[in-house]
């Protein structure tokens, strides 16, 4: 048959995350720690990257196969060159309603206003510290803080609202006074931060169930704080649960996979940088649908081919997590893009 199918849960395919590259400016220590992504990594070649032509093909079949929101991601994806010009093929499909990226900021003052033009939806900037020391230490890079905070106002400028800020809280990293200062930033700035608990994405960044502070913790500490009130989800199977400063100050968020997984409503497909298709974040191996692409498949054979795999999908990995599958081979979150 054509047309969209269930996975064994019952779960549809609506959202599909496209890394466009593997590299970063970024060296963030729990993401790409510099003592493996050092100066003689390799990273993918130009011809193995999907092309956006590539890209753009394969957004159409999963939109006739129920996707609707589109994601770019990396590595960082403003380092691909002229992403503007996929952000507009992709936002031209039938079917795409929303065009959205997530970055750490540190080229998007250049290109807040071209990706605007281009139909971006929304941007989502990652940051997890507001003290430049911190900020430095965290994300291991020479690029200033003042530069991600200058990209954030382009793109508020640029009028890609509400900009989400991602910050990931980590147990002895940001847990301190980063929470409530990053919360008082949204506050002031009318930006909707959401605070994500540290997962043991890939094999690299030596997770501990004692690094994750839950959710809850950092609700009660912003509640205490400035109060607020739960909101209701924007849509099933939302990943965030959202709260509303009681005064007025706007909203946040809490991103809980780790205290409270949300695989049951996960509608979510992933795309590697080189074409390879996860239906899990914590997948240990992708499907090459770039052998496919490369191989002369048309496009009936490429819908066949995914709705055969999402039908046969049965990922839960974050209601299965113990502290020992921390150790189960899994692709990075480089590779994939959150
Ligand atoms: P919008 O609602 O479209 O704004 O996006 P979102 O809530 O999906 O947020 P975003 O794409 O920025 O994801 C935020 C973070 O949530 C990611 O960086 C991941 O850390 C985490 N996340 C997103 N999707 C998944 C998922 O499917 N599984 C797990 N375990 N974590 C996820
Ligand atoms: N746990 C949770 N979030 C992570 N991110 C990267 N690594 C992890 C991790 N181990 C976040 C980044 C960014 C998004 C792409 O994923 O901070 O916001
Ligand atoms: Fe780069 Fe984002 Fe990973 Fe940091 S979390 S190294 S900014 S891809
Ligand atoms: Fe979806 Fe896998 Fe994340 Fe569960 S762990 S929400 S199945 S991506």
């Amino acid at each position: 048959g054509v047309g969209p199918a269930p996975d064994r849960f019952g779960r549809w395919l609506r959202d599909l995350r496209i890394s466009v590259t593997d590299r970063c400016n970024f060296r963030c220590r729990y993401c790409m720690p510099r003592e493996v992504f050092g100066a003689d990594h390799e990273f993918l070649d130009r011809a193995e990257l999907l092309t956006f032509e590539e890209i753009t093909r394969l957004v159409r079949v999963f939109a006739r196969l129920g996707v609707r929101k589109v994601r770019l991601t990396g590595g960082e994806p403003l380092l691909r060159r002229q992403i503007e010009h996929l952000v507009g093929m992709v936002a031209g499909v039938d079917g795409i309603e929303d065009v959205a990226l997530t970055t750490n900021g540190s080229l998007l003052a250049a290109k807040a206003a071209a990706l605007r033009d281009a139909g971006l939806s929304r941007v989502t900037v990652s940051l997890d510290s507001l003290d430049p020391d911190r900020f430095a230490r965290i994300s291991d890079t020479a690029v200033p803080l003042s530069r991600v905070l200058a990209g954030i106002e382009a793109a508020q400028r640029a009028g890609l609202a509400p900009v989400k800020i991602n910050a990931v809280v980590k147990r002895g990293m940001n847990d301190a006074d980063d929470v409530l200062e990053l919360a008082d930033f949204g506050r002031r700035r009318g930006l909707v931060v959401r605070f994500i608990e540290y997962m043991d994405v890939g094999t690299t960044n030596g997770w501990r169930m004692t690094d994750v502070v839950p959710a809850r913790e950092i609700v009660d500490r912003v509640h205490a704080r400035w109060p607020v009130e739960p909101v209701d989800p924007h849509y099933s199977g939302e990943v965030a649960e959202r709260y509303r400063y009681r005064d007025g100050g706007g909203e946040f968020g809490v991103i809980a996979s780790v205290t409270q997984p949300f695989c049951r409503t996960c509608t979510r497909a992933r795309l590697s940088a080189q074409g390879e298709l996860f239906t899990c974040l914590f997948a240990s191996r992708g499907h090459d649908l770039r052998a496919l692409l490369r191989g002369g498949a048309d496009d009936a054979r490429l819908e066949e081919g995914v709705r055969a795999l999402w039908r046969r999908r049965t990922d839960r990995y974050s209601e299965l997590r113990t502290s020992e599958t921390g150790d189960l081979p899994k692709v990075e979150m480089s590779y994939i893009g959150g």
